[in-house]
């Protein structure tokens, strides 16, 4: 991966899809959610440095939203509980200082426009694109995208008017009602023509690898934070993966990469309902098909990322093993890089030596016993498994430390979203 290669809105779109695999039912929803926002600030005459705030707030709008339940549950076009998702939101984004703006207007994406004066009073701004995104938001909701959109416009708009002034601004149900009558609109939206439109607006916008790992740990947070069984495994294994990178003389940039594979490698887990992630054991064939189907997913969503390098191989590639008999791909040796060989025995070795609720992780003989015969059989790399030996403490003890920081940081967390959620 070179400097400055890969641009932001491809990362952020391939988090945003990532997000909507949790269900068909709202496979596209960010993506529409965004192109709809976009065609309004264009009508409301948005600056651009506006929009392109409003753009990526619009692709991750629903980060928050953690489970199928939360997520099926803001399909409502009337919602009960609104602002929890949106609290989740702001705290997993505003962990990365340039997305303080980004946070501040997806926490507010459900705020009615005649409620905007409690939350001024509790010093909370509501920003435009917040009101944008909100409005977008509930249409994408009213929308049956199988069926044609523009005769669905008369129905959509009676239910739209009727909240003027009251749920929705007003000067943005205009702005909608003027751009709904536009066929051409319809036609970018049926026809993938969005990305050419945030492209337009968002061209020159390249991220370096800094950047890139930092935007990563939130997704590493959005992966793990879903369920309490699974809090810091993502972090365990970057850590892991990146010490045998070092160990094995890989640059610099190598390893910076490797973080970010580590981080991301579980990023098709978002499609697992978490009621199977925390089946200790005992899944039905058929879901155990739903779990390995995480890979392929983290594979193909991480490909499209332009510039990213090897990182969508290192991550998607990490339960192939060189004997052809892992998934998705069932590659064999020939077929897997060094990195991905890193990552597959990461991976591993975490998962069996992290303690989880249900069970205590493996200690160092039982754990190296586990690895080795699987090197025996020759499913993961022999090399590897032997530094991963002889520099066992120092990378075990690590991923402990880094661990036990992240269980501190997703109580933390949850603490600061509980108190927040009763104030408002
Ligand atoms: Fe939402
Ligand atoms: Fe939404
Ligand atoms: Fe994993």
């Amino acid at each position: 991966m070179e400097e400055k290669s890969v641009p932001r809105v491809d990362l952020i779109l391939a988090l945003s899809e990532s997000l909507d695999l949790i269900s068909p039912a709202i496979v596209g929803h960010h993506i529409r959610v965004a192109f709809l926002s976009l065609n309004i600030a264009l009508m409301l005459n948005m600056q651009k440095d506006d929009m392109k705030n409003l753009i990526y707030s619009a692709l991750l709008h629903d980060v928050g939203a953690l489970s199928l339940k939360d997520r099926l549950d803001v399909l409502e076009f009337d919602l009960k509980d609104p602002h929890l998702h949106s609290l989740v939101g702001h705290s997993l984004l505003k962990m990365y200082q340039p997305f303080d703006e980004i946070s501040n207007i997806v926490r507010c994406h459900h705020v009615s426009w005649n409620n905007i004066n409690k939350f001024n009073e509790k010093n909370i701004d509501v920003p435009i694109s917040s009101q944008v995104i909100h409005l977008a938001d509930r249409i994408d909701v009213l929308m049956d995208w199988k069926r044609d959109f523009p005769n669905q416009m008369d129905c959509i708009m009676k239910q739209i008017t009727k909240e003027k002034g009251k749920k929705f601004n007003p000067d943005i149900v205009d702005a909608f009602s003027e751009i709904s009558r536009s066929k051409l609109m319809w036609q970018n939206l049926n026809s993938n023509n969005t990305l050419t439109l945030f492209n337009a607006i968002l061209d020159d916008d390249l991220l370096d690898i800094d950047e890139m790992i930092n935007i990563s740990k939130i997704f590493e947070k959005v992966i793990d934070f879903r369920s309490r069984f699974t809090a810091t495994h993502s972090s365990g294994v970057a850590h892991v993966a990146c010490k045998l990178a070092e160990i094995s003389g890989m640059s610099e940039n190598q390893i910076k990469m490797m973080r970010i594979a580590g981080n991301l490698h579980d990023l098709g887990k978002l499609m697992v309902p978490k009621k199977i992630l925390e089946k200790p054991t005992g899944l039905s064939k058929k879901e155990f098909d739903i779990v390995k189907n995480h890979v392929y997913y983290t594979y193909s969503i991480l490909k499209k990322i332009r510039g990213i390098g090897e990182i969508y191989e290192w991550a998607g590639l990490h339960h192939e093993r060189l004997n052809g008999k892992g998934y998705p791909f069932n590659k064999t040796d020939k077929e897997l890089s060094f990195g991905s060989r890193i990552m597959a025995v990461a991976d591993i070795f975490t998962a069996i030596s992290e303690d989880r609720p249900y069970r205590e992780g493996m200690k160092k003989e039982r754990a190296l016993f586990v690895l080795e015969d699987m090197a025996r059989r020759n499913e993961i790399d022999k090399n590897i498994v032997s530094m991963l030996r002889t520099d066992y403490s120092e990378i075990n003890e690590g991923r402990m430390s880094v661990q036990k920081e992240i269980v501190n940081q997703f109580k933390g967390f949850w603490d600061e979203i509980n108190l927040n959620h009763q104030s408002i």
